[in-house]
């Protein structure tokens, strides 16, 4: 039988709007750097951008893998995947969004289950929704990246779920607070955060990282890490992406409060 060799990690957040998806396929793009087979599954069913900011059709999709499992047809998980690059595959969420809906969360648990066969790293992409199929993700997964801005409605959030996490003994997350999203959102010291969410902050990713044109990497399907002089023009936050990336990897929790 086929070993499995992959760790899944999901990012997620008490609000929408973070950079979770940019974090997603930069964190991809850090991983091919290192030369681990990453996959990205966009699990942002009614919404998801995977496919657009990767500029790859999505000719099969998660609703596919889902129909096709169910129905008896499932042969081959590569036959759901498209490639990126060497490195990084995607399996995009439904074209359709009325698909979503017609998911059924246990066939998502077989999905990640059976990928982390196939690849060194899961990632996937979600919505901030407590629902369903994301409490089942959450559940199933590694590890799980919790991603926050600097602004007094997504800590409020972010403090709800850490609160949902300490009553279910969940200790398998890290915590980001992301300056890049929004430069000008630095309400509070990092001080007032930690005492906001009760909890101590991982990783910090600076306005250094803050991309004007993030847009035209979207529309060009271009992945900012992977660009040659990223690790260069990026200096400090491509080392904290780097670090993420490994502290995964090697299954680290999140630091005692
Ligand atoms: N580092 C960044 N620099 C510039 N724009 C960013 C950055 N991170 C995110 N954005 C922009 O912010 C918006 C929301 O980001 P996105 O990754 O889609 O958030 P989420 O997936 O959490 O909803 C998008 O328009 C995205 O291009
Ligand atoms: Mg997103």
């Amino acid at each position: 039988m086929k070993k499995r060799i992959g760790k899944s990690l999901c990012l997620f957040s008490g609000k929408g709007g973070v950079g979770k998806t940019v974090l997603a396929l930069n964190l991809a793009g850090i991983y091919a750097g290192i030369e681990k087979k990453v996959l990205l599954v966009d699990l942002d069913l009614s919404g998801g951008g995977i496919a657009l900011a990767t500029n790859k059709p999505a000719i099969k999709t998660v609703y596919n893998f889902v129909d096709d499992y169910n129905n008896n047809r499932f042969k081959d998980f590569n036959d759901y995947v498209v490639k990126y690059n060497d490195y990084i595959d995607i399996l995009p969420s439904p074209k359709d969004p009325r698909q979503a809906t017609k998911i059924d969360s246990k066939y998502i648990e077989i999905l990640l289950d059976k990928a982390t066969f196939h690849y060194d790293v899961v990632l996937i992409d979600t919505n901030h929704v407590l629902n369903e199929i994301n409490l089942v993700v959450l559940d199933a997964v590694d590890s799980i990246l919790f991603v926050m801005q600097n602004d007094p409605m997504d800590l409020k959030n972010m403090k709800s779920l850490l609160s949902i996490f300490k009553d279910l003994e969940k200790t398998n997350y890290k915590i980001l607070l992301n300056n890049s999203r929004d430069p000008f959102k630095k309400y509070f010291t990092m001080f007032d955060i930690k005492s906001i969410i009760k909890s101590n902050v991982d990783y910090e990713l600076t306005s250094e990282f803050y991309v004007k044109n993030m847009d035209a990497y979207v529309m060009n399907g271009e992945i900012v890490t992977l660009q040659p002089k990223a690790a260069n023009t990026f200096n400090k936050d491509y080392t904290t992406l780097v670090k993420i990336a490994l502290d995964f990897l090697g299954g680290d929790k999140h630091d005692k409060d």
